[in-house]
């Protein structure tokens, strides 16, 4: 291994694992358990509203995802789209309105870890993965963040825990790239490695934003197949630019279009693609 770690994590472990509060956001851990979603919703976001300088980035915004629900959520650049997942993750606070994961976890109230150690997983664009430590070790460290990386990488996996890994290994297609550095995958390689990661620490809520950007087309069609495996018992929640993608994954699903910070369509792909008013902003840019 690399002598050139630092035990700094990439950015969604060092935010996600963790049991104790951060020094940063503060507050005390949320229960995972705590997550209700009786009703079958798993988010609930009603009348959000976030300016920047007097801009509305975020204008009203209400959106309903089911447990289990994958979500492609669409719209021109500047809809807001990746404005709402900050404020879903806790990085950017609603000037007003509400925002429930589950029943009954306010998350205006909390901050960016605890939300994370609440069960919502953000995956950003530039995959972060440890390039020097495998693709092993990369989920190892995924999974126990509370100890900094070398005290993790030498405590003893249990049983259950090596399981827990050799099963996404196989989820995300890496078996046989195991004990490669990380930094030798492909793009579309280290992208799944950081799935892999984020469902080592079990979200419940997973968003993914322009997860197939810089992709080749057969890592993009094996990306959707991956997020069609997940749903069910995770929920997504997918933002994305390329149509072929969002086909291949919406079948027989709700498509969200955002514009100016609200939803402008909602319902089947080919229904909100023949939608004028969507027709009229994708055309308008
Ligand atoms: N921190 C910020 N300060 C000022 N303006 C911002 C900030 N973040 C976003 N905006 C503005 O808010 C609007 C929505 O941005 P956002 O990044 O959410 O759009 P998006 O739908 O994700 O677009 P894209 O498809 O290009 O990624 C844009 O006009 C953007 O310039
Ligand atoms: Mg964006």
């Amino acid at each position: 291994m690399n002598a050139a770690i630092t035990e700094e994590s990439p950015a969604h472990i060092s935010s996600g694992g963790s049991a104790q509060p951060s020094a940063l956001g503060g507050g005390r851990p949320v229960d995972p358990t705590q997550l209700d979603t009786t009703h079958g919703v798993i988010l609930y976001l009603e009348s959000i509203n976030v300016s920047f300088d007097g801009f509305k980035a975020i204008n009203n915004l209400n959106l309903t995802i089911d447990r289990g629900e994958l979500r492609c959520v669409i719209g021109p650049n500047g809809a807001g789209k990746t404005t709402m997942m900050d404020v879903i993750t806790g990085k950017t606070r609603p000037d007003n309105g509400t925002a429930f994961f589950g029943q009954t976890i306010d998350l205006t109230k909390l901050s960016e870890p605890q939300i994370a150690h609440a069960g919502i997983g953000r995956k950003f664009q530039k995959p972060t993965v440890f390039e020097q430590l495998s693709v092993f070790e990369n989920l190892e460290l995924a999974m126990k963040t509370d100890k900094g990386i070398w005290a993790s990488l030498r405590a003893k996996l249990s049983g259950e825990q090596g399981d827990k890994i050799a099963a996404n290994l196989k989820l995300i297609q890496l078996e046989d790239q195991a004990h490669r550095p990380a930094g030798l995958l492909s793009h579309g390689q280290k992208q799944w490695l950081e799935i892999g990661m984020l469902l080592m620490q079990e979200p419940q809520l997973l968003l993914l934003d322009e997860p197939a950007a810089g992709m080749t087309d057969a890592e993009t069609e094996r990306s959707g197949e991956l997020f069609l495996s997940l749903a069910g018992q995770y929920t997504l929640v997918v933002v994305e630019h390329d149509m072929d993608f969002i086909k291949q994954i919406s079948e027989g699903r709700k498509v969200t279009c955002l514009h100016e910070g609200s939803v402008l369509s909602e319902g089947p792909l080919d229904q909100v693609q023949n939608d004028e008013r969507v027709i009229e902003v994708y055309l308008g840019r």
